[in-house]
C-alpha cells in the first residue's frame, strides 16, 4: 500500500525522475489516494500536471488541469501518446526543476489514450498547452526532464542552478 501522506514534491537528481516508470496494474484504492494526493500537490504548488515520479511514486500516472484548477484536474493513468502536427518551441518550467526554465519543442497536436480511475479507457485529442502539458508529462514517466531536453546555450545557462540542485539533494539525502 502506497502511504500518501509522504508525498512530496521530488526534485532533480532524485532517482525515481530518471527512470521509466512501472505500469499501473490495478486501479485500487491506493491509486485513488494517490491520484487526489497528486492533483492537491499540482494545485498547491501552481502547477498544470504532475507526474507519479514526480510525487516520488514510479508508476505510469500523471494528473493535468490546463488552467491550474481542482475542478478541471484530471487523471491519466498508463497514457500512451502519439504526438502530431509541427514542432512549436515554447517557454516550460517543472515542479521538479524550480528555477529552470527554457524554450521546448514539442508537437502542436496530440492523441492521447489512458485510463480514468474508473479503469475505463478513454482517449483525448489536444492541441496547443493542454498537447504540451500531455507530452511534458508523459516524458516524466520514461524518465526525460526538460533539462535533458533545453538548447546547448540553455543547458549552459541552467548549469548553476542544476549544480545548487544536486547539492540540496545531497545534503537532504545525507
Ligand atoms: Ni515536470
Amino acid at each position: 500500500m502506497l502511504d500518501v501522506g509522504k508525498c512530496c514534491i521530488t526534485r532533480f537528481p532524485s532517482p525515481v525522475l530518471g527512470q521509466k516508470a512501472k505500469p499501473v496494474e490495478k486501479i485500487d484504492d491506493s491509486i485513488r489516494a494517490l491520484a487526489d494526493k497528486m492533483i492537491d500537490m499540482m494545485v498547491q504548488h501552481k502547477g498544470v500536471g504532475l507526474a507519479g515520479p514526480q510525487a516520488g511514486v514510479d508508476l505510469r500516472i500523471f494528473v493535468a488541469s490546463p488552467d491550474g484548477t481542482k475542478e478541471n484536474a484530471k487523471v491519466y493513468i498508463n497514457p500512451v501518446i502519439t504526438p502530431s502536427g509541427k514542432l512549436v518551441a515554447s517557454e516550460e518550467g517543472c515542479l521538479s526543476l524550480p528555477g529552470i526554465y527554457g524554450k521546448i519543442r514539442r508537437y502542436s497536436k496530440c492523441l492521447i489514450k489512458a485510463q480514468g480511475l474508473d479503469g475505463k479507457e478513454f482517449s483525448e485529442d489536444a492541441e496547443g498547452f493542454p498537447a504540451r502539458i500531455f507530452q511534458h508529462e508523459c516524458d516524466h514517466l520514461d524518465g526525460t526532464l526538460v533539462a535533458d531536453k533545453l538548447s546547448t546555450v540553455a543547458k549552459i545557462g541552467a548549469r548553476k542552478k542544476l549544480k545548487r540542485l544536486r547539492e540540496n539533494y545531497e545534503q537532504q539525502n545525507k
